[in-house]
């Protein structure tokens, strides 16, 4: 039960920014918006969430991780639309000057999916509404927008433009010839990427749910597109349930609906076995890493918020009091999009040879042009001349063909053609992608969110954080009743056997024991150990759970076994017997 009058934000923020969990960057010059610090327990809890997102993608679906530089040179951005169409609507407000989100004023009104709309529209449907910075109604304002991609240039002096990455995708698209052979060109195949992306963001002044440098957790899932409703593993997930918010439930302003994966794929709400299956395991993951399952919904992109490439698109968003419904991970069916853009672009064929399963015959025309005549004839332009023939429809009377603009005919007499038979072993494929797309701050922002609570221990009021135990930073504290008489001795031999089994433990002896209970209930700390003169008598010491404050006597042998299974949630701290 959270009492007092700030708001769960303000007091996950405070707390976040006294204990080490997040800080301002730069602080001492005066923090910049849109950039976070991650102090030592925020670093170590986003490693904890970033290790848990590689467990479900690299080791359990086999998805190998990449890491590409997060600068790259402008035509991977060409290719990517970014350059032409990565921006967002802004204004700025003619009272304070301050650049504005004009889709973000838009929708604090109540209007709905503004970022779709023209500008000249939303510039029209907010002039009565109120300036976020100086609360002055804003009147009439231009509506543009901005790109929101980091520009640079790479080399001194150099013309080369160059931009810090917006997402980490691309980097996966662009290596694909790559992977395709590390993957010894067979599909399906996925390669992920966890890493630093950047927008500059015209007003970022949401925390950590809208950053300026953020990181991402990206899977690219490479599969064929006649299979996308064959997902190897599907039935790991066939029965796995959620509420889906459809775009149709959207527009008749129904609630979502809790419905199997088996039933989104058979009905036609998602559109294949690959999206719903990364739906089941984006739910399945954000849910391990501690976010309740009430707060957490699935929402269909409305036909035009999907970008136009995509078939399909889904966001997992998670409630927050302060901000909403926040999307914190999206999942889409790109199609052949990227592929076919950087191949166009680069010039480099993105294909996947199919092999059929028996060799089919197919007939083919060749029109064999008469070498000695036409090459005298003309010349330079025989090379040409030669290559358009093969494209060439011929008629009794010979083929008309076009070369640098000229019409040639060429007489029938001077090429024969020739209908043969010939066996064909497959075809050449562009295989569609799959993406599910992370944002790790957000989930951070959710998870201590959420973790947040205040209580009642030993009669006085407690602050706690009821982290996950898997992504605690600190995972089991040991303190000494006293620091003497050997009982510090032997609570750092504890210590000792917590690091040997890679478990961070943190030694504490200063203060009464409820005091250092307290401060490592307020960083989530799930497990804590006293050493008291019983132990020495006996070699058992005490453990308490974080969440009830039960306890324990446990033999000092097993605590590194029975902790780490507490920890990895392999056992439940009830099985203890006291
Ligand atoms: N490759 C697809 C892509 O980048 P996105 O919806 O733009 O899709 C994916 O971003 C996730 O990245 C979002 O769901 C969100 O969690 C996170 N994200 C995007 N912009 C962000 C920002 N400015 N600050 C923090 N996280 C952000």
């Amino acid at each position: 039960m959270i009492q007092g009058s700030l708001d769960v934000f303000e007091k996950v923020m405070d707390l976040a920014k006294r204990r080490g969990f997040i800080w301002p960057t730069s602080e001492c010059y005066g923090a910049v918006a849109g950039f976070i610090d991650y102090g030592p327990l925020g670093a170590m809890m986003k490693r904890r969430v970033e290790n848990i997102w590689r467990e479900f993608y690299v080791i359990r679906e086999g998805h190998y991780e990449i890491e590409c530089p997060t600068i790259a040179q402008e035509a991977v951005f060409i290719a990517s639309g970014h350059v032409k169409g990565f921006s967002d609507k802004m204004c700025q407000c003619p009272h304070c000057k301050e650049y504005l989100r004009a889709d973000h004023v838009a929708e604090a009104g109540n209007i709905h999916n503004a970022s779709t709309m023209k500008n000249e529209d939303l510039a029209a449907a907010i002039t009565s509404y109120i300036c976020p910075a100086c609360n002055e109604v804003l009147g009439n304002v231009a509506v543009f927008n901005f790109n929101l991609m980091f520009s640079t240039t790479i080399g001194p002096g150099s013309q080369r433009i160059g931009y810090l990455r917006p997402e980490t995708a691309q980097g996966m698209f662009v290596d694909f010839s790559r992977l395709l052979r590390f993957y010894r060109d067979k599909l399906p195949f996925g390669a992920v990427q966890i890493g630093k992306s950047y927008r500059n963001e015209i007003s970022p002044r949401q925390g950590m749910i809208r950053l300026r440098e953020f990181t991402q957790a990206e899977a690219e899932i490479f599969v064929h597109p006649d299979e996308k409703n064959h997902h190897p593993s599907f039935k790991r997930y066939a029965d796995y349930s959620m509420p889906l918010l459809t775009y149709i439930q959207q527009q008749n302003c129904e609630d979502p609906v809790e419905i199997t994966m088996r039933e989104a794929v058979d009905r036609g709400i998602i559109a294949n076995e690959y999206v719903a299956y990364y739906v089941a395991l984006t739910h399945d993951l954000l849910v391990t890493i501690g976010i309740k399952p009430e707060r957490l919904r699935f929402r269909q992109h409305l036909p035009d918020e999907r970008a136009h490439y995509a078939t399909d698109c889904w966001d997992a968003e998670v409630f927050s009091p302060r901000f909403g419904w926040v999307e914190t991970v999206g999942i889409a069916d790109r199609t052949d999009y990227d592929l076919k853009a950087h191949s166009g672009q680069s010039g480099t064929p993105m294909t996947v040879f199919i092999q059929y399963e028996e060799p089919k015959k197919t007939e083919r025309r060749r029109i064999i042009p008469n070498m000695s005549v036409l090459g005298k004839q003309y010349r330079v332009k025989a090379k040409s001349v030669f290559a358009a023939l093969e494209h060439a429809t011929p008629t009794p009377d010979g083929a008309d063909v076009e070369v640098d603009g000229e019409k040639i005919h060429i007489p029938a007499d001077l090429f024969e053609v020739r209908d043969e038979v010939i066996e064909v072993r497959g075809e050449e494929i562009v295989p569609h992608v799959i993406e599910p797309s992370y944002g790790i701050d957000r989930m951070c922002y959710a998870v201590l969110e959420q973790a947040y609570d205040e209580d009642i221990a030993d009669g006085e009021s407690r602050t706690v954080m009821r982290l996950s135990p898997n992504i605690a930073p600190v995972q089991v504290a040991v303190f000494p009743l006293m620091n003497r008489d050997g009982l510090d001795t032997l609570a750092k031999d504890i210590i000792t056997s917590f690091h040997a089994r890679g478990i961070l433990a943190e030694y504490d002896d200063s203060g009464a024991i409820g005091r250092r209970y307290r401060r490592q209930d307020e960083i989530g700390t799930p497990f804590a150990i006293t050493v008291d003169y019983e132990s020495k008598e006996n070699n058992t010491v005490t453990l308490r759970s974080r969440d009830t404050m039960k306890q324990v006597r446990i033999a000092i042998t097993d605590l590194p076994g029975t902790v780490d299974a507490l920890v990895k949630g392999n056992i439940p701290f009830a099985s203890l017997t006291p």
